[in-house]
């Protein structure tokens, strides 16, 4: 594994070595060397540079850069440069071409231009792995396959005659016959029954809303789909090199692909983290993926892909990240867990659509920048910390994540279309950062046993292994919270018989007569023992069947009625929020749900400072960053260890720096 070759943490980043002449290369070495790169992804974007037409390849340019990374002691993550395809490849094979909802086809001239279901894309994707792998597969550079690039970052999804095919197959598979399908989709609604297989399409642009159950199926297929072209990439590298460690980089708050399915296929979780830098977004934007990462690693390593030294180019104003923001956004990425940091990109280009999107060498070409002083900096401190790769993050409380869900609730004729999967999930998950209350994420079919509470916003869907999991896991004492609009439909996005929470109403001990949802204008209120707040977004007319109001509306026809429930079922608690609170209200709420069950902060700091924990044995390694513009001062509260930044003791009572981070080893 990536860990038995690169001793300590990976640094350094994507390298497009073949967008400069030959005589930039050297010095490209040295300036890695000096920021102490041990990792560079080659090959990512190299296809039409490889590859001039069918059978025919040039590799001189990669063999040399190979040589020159081992020769220099840096090692690499081969792509396997299929994330874009060259151009003379569609002439012979249009059935490349992606086609969009309108059925516009989408031409090259840009990046991913590709259909997932293509047989052509498919034939040379696998002409080209073989042809990579097998002459690469023994280079003493080579550490990690990189499959592919951010699968879907620009086409999410494709409507093609081929997918139209593809889709009836999956769909048979699914469903087996047409009565089954057309019983699931409810197609016995607005005229929709289908007599002929070949009669359904994928969702493709028409008159009003599509039927829900053929959208979130089709969401299903493309992640499918996609899932599909990097497990024919994967079969051939396993063949070939059984034992080189595959990744692919995921993205940031990503909806088209089931990243939970995905992960089970990938040896390293990697990811891609773009936070705006402009000041006033809050650092749990970035923090979510990471734990989301970590959770979805299981247990294996997860690293850093991608992230900017400076600005990017494609937001439509694009803010540098001011001094020591990408040391924090560095180092917060190790202290959930991460085992590496790498940057896109390396040298900044000086033509192509990225050329203002930062680099660690910047347009000036040399070493006096700011920002590469500063990739020196981060490059440095991780060698020095090498002792803290492999430790772990564990945490008491998780929240759970689901892509079906997400698919379906968003689905838009609905009670609102406000309503957003990530935003829930964020509510919550801020409320618990800014408690600093480490969270780990979980998914429907995990074991779920290990943890204290288990929180699942908005949890639309349940399907049976969810209803099932969480039900022993608050009959074994374990504590639950959801919020509204949650236990509404089954698998196939259909109501659940017997009204709402459906499979939940036994552990929340309620049931739903109506929701209310708010427009942006509206609000109402709620009020407990502890607190008021206002709230937004969403009201509901709660019954009580056994559990008892603990918050109640303040407002309007609900004046008096339940907003927030709690209920003891058998030996744990089950907490439903019918509502959307200001988020100082969440956090006090769950830090009481945490304090009345043992559940402790990591330390308690002032907000904008962050705090996580790594373990490893008898070690335990805190790191603290201050995000704030701002010095702040912390209360230890008994803990005291080595700061290793600054090599210095601490205890009691300390001082952060504005924008700065500092990593305890605790004794
Ligand atoms: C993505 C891609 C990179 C690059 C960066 C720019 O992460 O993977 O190739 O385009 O965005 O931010
Ligand atoms: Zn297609």
């Amino acid at each position: 594994m990536l860990k038995e070759t690169i001793n300590g943490f990976t640094y350094g980043g994507d390298y497009n070595p073949e967008q400069w002449e030959k005589t930039y290369w050297e010095d490209d070495m040295r300036l890695m060397k000096k920021a102490q790169v041990n990792l560079v992804s080659i090959g990512i974007f190299s296809w039409a540079r490889l590859q001039s037409k069918e059978g025919v390849y040039d590799f001189t340019w990669l063999d040399e850069i190979l040589d020159l990374c081992h020769e220099n002691g840096i090692f690499v993550d081969l792509a396997t440069a299929t994330a874009s395809v060259p151009p003379w490849a569609y002439k012979d094979h249009p059935d490349i071409f992606p086609v969009d909802k309108q059925g516009n086809r989408l031409w090259y001239g840009s990046r991913q231009t590709y259909c997932p279901n293509s047989p052509s894309y498919h034939n040379l994707t696998k002409e080209l792995v073989t042809t990579i792998v097998n002459r690469y597969k023994d280079h003493p550079a080579l550490v990690m396959w990189h499959i592919n690039n951010e699968y879907t970052c620009h086409v999410r999804e494709c409507f093609c005659d081929t997918c139209a095919a593809e889709f009836r197959v999956w769909l048979k598979e699914r469903y087996g016959t047409l009565d089954r399908l057309n019983g699931s989709w409810g197609t016995s609604f607005w005229s929709q029954w289908y007599h002929n297989w070949e009669d359904v399409m994928p969702p493709r642009q028409t008159t009003t809303q599509h039927n829900p159950g053929q959208v979130l199926d089709y969401q299903r297929f493309m992640s499918d789909s996609v899932l599909n072209c990097f497990m024919i990439e994967k079969k051939i590298i396993r063949e070939m090199s059984p034992d080189i460690p595959i990744t692919t980089n995921f993205m940031l708050d990503w909806k088209p692909l089931d990243y939970v399915k995905w992960a089970k296929e990938i040896d390293v979780i990697s990811w891609d983290s773009y936070p705006n830098p402009a000041t006033g977004v809050h650092p749990a934007k970035n923090a979510i993926d990471h734990d989301l990462m970590r959770g979805l690693a299981d247990g294996k390593p997860f690293i850093l892909m991608e992230q900017s030294p400076s600005q990017v180019n494609w937001r439509d104003i694009n803010t540098v990240k001011y001094p020591g923001l990408n040391r924090l956004y560095s180092l917060q990425s190790i202290g959930h867990g991460s085992e590496g940091v790498m940057y896109f990109q390396w040298r900044q280009s000086r033509r192509g659509a990225e050329k203002f999107h930062s680099a660690c060498i910047t347009h000036t070409g040399d070493e006096n920048s700011r920002v590469y002083k500063e990739v020196v900096e981060i490059g440095e401190e991780l060698k020095a910390h090498t002792d803290i790769s492999g430790s772990e993050v564990k945490n008491q409380v998780a929240i759970m994540y689901d892509y079906d869900n997400w698919w379906a609730v968003e689905y838009e004729p609905g009670p609102s279309c406000a309503v957003k999967y990530r935003d829930m999930i964020l509510d919550y998950y801020t409320a618990c950062y800014d408690a600093n209350i480490g969270v780990d994420f979980v998914f429907q079919d995990s074991d779920i046993s290990q943890y204290e509470l288990v929180i699942a916003p908005l949890s639309y869907m349940v399907k049976p292994s969810m209803a099932e999991s969480v039900k022993r896991f608050v009959a074994s004492g374990g504590v639950f919270i959801t919020s509204f609009f949650s236990g509404i439909v089954d698998e196939e996005d259909a109501v659940f018989e017997n009204g709402y929470p459906g499979p939940l109403a036994d552990i929340l001990g309620i049931s739903i007569e109506e929701f209310n949802p708010l427009e942006s204008h509206m609000f109402n209120g709620i009020t407990d023992a502890l607190q008021s707040s206002k709230v937004t977004m969403w009201t509901e007319l709660i019954r009580l069947k056994g559990a008892q109001a603990y918050a109640s509306f303040t407002e309007d026809y609900l004046e008096g009625e339940p907003a927030v429930t709690c209920y003891d079922y058998e030996k744990g608690q089950s907490w439903y929020v019918g509502t959307r609170p200001e988020p100082t209200y969440l956090r006090r709420f769950l830090e009481k749900v945490c304090y009345d069950h043992g559940i402790e902060p990591v330390l308690k700091t002032p907000l904008g400072v962050e705090v996580t924990k790594r373990v490893d044995g008898e070690n335990t390694w805190l790191f603290i960053l201050n995000f704030n513009r701002d010095e702040m001062s912390i209360d230890l509260c008994g803990l005291s260890g080595l700061e290793l930044l600054s090599g210095e003791e601490v205890s009691q009572k300390i001082s952060i720096r504005a924008v700065s981070p500092m990593i305890i080893k605790l004794s």
